[in-house]
């Protein structure tokens, strides 16, 4: 699997009763780089995971794990998700009034930091943190639950943080999240996006294996007609 594109697993979408073996058929099929959602019922309807699942699944991977908050008050739970195992935090900019300082605390715990854009929020709110993130995350569907469509313009922000990041020479990756399959990936990618989070159509396919190899696969014919 090629370094800047990866495809993620969203483990929110994985069988709970055996998440060891869930993670392991995708690092089979080359899976560097797991998502791994958390939700509080109060900044998204629905809520999911949080720190001692982390716990377990930092004891059975060597993948980077992406934590995606979707949370009032993030920056109450950076040093906890960091020490559980975080390799990058998220944020979500629409819950984060002091965003410089939560990014900053992030990368002071030695995580990768990530801002989170919600499909209702435009991409020139980042302006002035865009050389402070180490990567920017474009929800093409509302968060809180998987499974949901895509959301086409969510494409539109893709190609702009792609054209701020070679005017201004900055190294952000870009992370798309939300309703990524095999019929629009391509596009994504062509886009500029980098990571692609992906949970029902890798863990509610026949194999998921077979779904990341294809997945990633796409993503790469995809870049190749960005140039
Ligand atoms: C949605 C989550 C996503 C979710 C994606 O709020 O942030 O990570 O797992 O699931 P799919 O790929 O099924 O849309
Ligand atoms: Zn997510």
């Amino acid at each position: 699997m090629s370094i800047d594109l990866q495809v993620l697993p969203s483990l929110l979408a994985a069988d709970f009763s055996r998440l060891g073996e869930e993670i392991r058929a995708v690092e089979e099929a080359g899976t560097r780089m797991l998502h791994y959602d958390v939700m509080d019922g109060r900044f998204v309807p629905n809520i999911s995971m949080g720190v001692p699942v982390l716990s377990a699944i930092r004891k059975v991977t060597k993948c980077h794990l992406d934590i995606h908050l979707m949370i009032v008050e993030p920056e109450r739970y950076v040093e906890a998700f960091r020490a559980a195992g975080a390799d990058s935090i998220s944020v979500h900019q629409e819950a984060s009034p002091h965003l410089h300082r939560t990014l900053s605390l992030i990368q002071s715990t030695g995580a990768m930091a990530g801002v989170v854009l919600n499909p209702g929020t435009p991409v020139h709110t980042l302006d002035d943190v865009l050389d402070l993130a180490d990567f920017v995350l474009i929800m093409s569907v509302n968060p809180g639950f998987g499974g949901q469509k895509f959301i086409h313009g969510a494409l539109q922000k893709v190609r702009q943080l792609d054209q701020r990041r070679r005017q201004l020479g900055l190294k952000y990756a870009i992370e798309i999240d939300g309703g990524v399959d095999a019929s629009n990936i391509a596009e994504i990618s062509a886009a500029g996006c980098d990571w692609f989070v992906a949970g029902s159509s890798v863990f509610h396919s026949e194999s998921s294996a077979t779904a990341v190899r294809d997945l990633h696969a796409r993503a790469v014919t995809g870049r190749q007609i960005l140039g």
